[in-house]
């Protein structure tokens, strides 16, 4: 095993078995906390509170990137093979998420506005199986205790009893005011053939069976509620999307939205009845553009045709320069929107995105 090391940092003694995480924030704001030396270093931090940046948990989106300023981590992965370039690795930057702690730490890390909530793990059953368009479930869970989440983060589910677990992202709209979280929550889950959760969650009627919930998790960006959105959902990546939009109407008077939704062909567009709910919610302030990428030709359909990328052009109408961007589905759609957004002027620090990896993923 690997271990990236600069000169330990001079700490305030602290409890036995524990290391001393000092976190740099962009602002010189320090944060201070403490994890068990051997831990992992972003879910140590997550379980206490601390907004650490993150998505996918699993080395592959880099969100955590984290720079090893003083102190001692082991990798559990190879930087090399990580989404950080080389500079990066050689400017001393770690992937928080697979970072063992092994002594005190001084990092530096873009911490987030204290909007992290804490992880809690509940259980629940299945209180709707309902079998969508485009092989996709509709699945909602009535939870034992309630959970707060965010809008665009997501949790991780399991059978009771089962090891198999799997990352979904709430598409329902944050309760918000007094109440102590949602207590029912629901997931657009794709079929993947041969994906173990998946298989066994489409072979029968779920209902009632008894889930396992533990989150949330994840950071879509959850300030500047009055700038315009331009969202792009690919497949169930409209989930978190469908999550997104509606908070923010609610939580704003001003902000527009652009929803592009790709899909296949036009019989496997989903969660129409969803997208007509926040669509009468928006009075005008929502727009839907739904592109398919394998409509046969000669085919009834009058819409857009091609990837997602096909419908970012200067003619969406999008004011690119001013818009904040959520982009949420598979790696490479995902990692293809970026690119495309910053070809055409949108801001990076204005780009939140959600990229699915499937399981299995290391
Ligand atoms: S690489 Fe660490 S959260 Fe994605």
């Amino acid at each position: 095993m690997s271990v990236v090391e600069v000169p330990p940092p001079v700490t305030a003694p602290t409890r036995s078995g524990h290391c001393r995480i000092t976190v740099r924030g962009r602002d010189g704001r320090e944060t201070t906390f403490d994890v068990k030396k051997n831990d992992m270093l972003l879910k140590a931090a997550v379980e206490q509170g601390i907004d650490y940046p993150h998505n996918c948990r699993v080395g592959v989106c880099g969100t955590c990137k984290t720079r090893l300023v003083a102190g001692r981590v082991s990798p559990m992965v190879d930087l090399a093979l990580s989404p950080l370039t080389n500079e990066q690795i050689e400017a001393g930057f770690v992937l928080a998420c697979q970072a063992k702690v092994r002594s005190d730490l001084v990092i530096e890390a873009k911490l987030g506005n204290g909007t992290q909530l804490p992880v809690k793990t509940v259980s629940s059953r299945v209180s709707q199986w309902q079998k969508l368009p485009g092989d996709v479930i509709d699945l909602r869970l009535t939870l034992d205790e309630p959970v707060a989440f965010n809008a665009g983060q997501y949790c991780t589910i399991a059978e009771s009893g089962s090891f198999t677990r799997r990352n979904y992202s709430y598409y329902d709209v944050p309760p918000t005011g007094d109440s102590a979280g949602a207590r029912e929550i629901g997931f657009l889950i794709k079929r993947l053939p041969g994906g173990k959760f998946s298989e066994w969650l489409f072979s029968e009627d779920r209902r009632d069976t008894k889930i396992w919930v533990e989150g949330p998790f994840g950071i879509m960006g959850i300030d500047d509620l009055d700038r315009d959105g331009l969202c792009v959902a690919g497949g169930t990546g409209l989930a978190p999307i469908l999550s997104i939009v509606g908070d923010r109407l609610r939580r704003s008077k001003t902000a527009k939205f652009t929803i592009v939704f790709g899909v296949r062909t036009a019989n496997d567009v989903f969660a129409n009845a969803r997208l007509n709910e926040l669509l009468a919610e928006g009075e005008g302030r929502v727009r839907l553009i739904t592109i398919l990428s394998h409509e046969p030709a000669g085919s009834s359909w009058t819409g857009p045709r091609g990837l997602v990328t096909a419908a970012l052009t200067p003619e969406l109408g999008v004011d690119f320069t001013e818009t904040a961007a959520f982009i949420c589905g598979n790696l490479g759609m995902v990692e293809a929107v970026e690119r495309r957004l910053l070809e055409l002027g949108v801001q990076p620090d204005r780009i939140h995105a959600d990229k699915f990896v499937p399981s299995g993923t290391p």
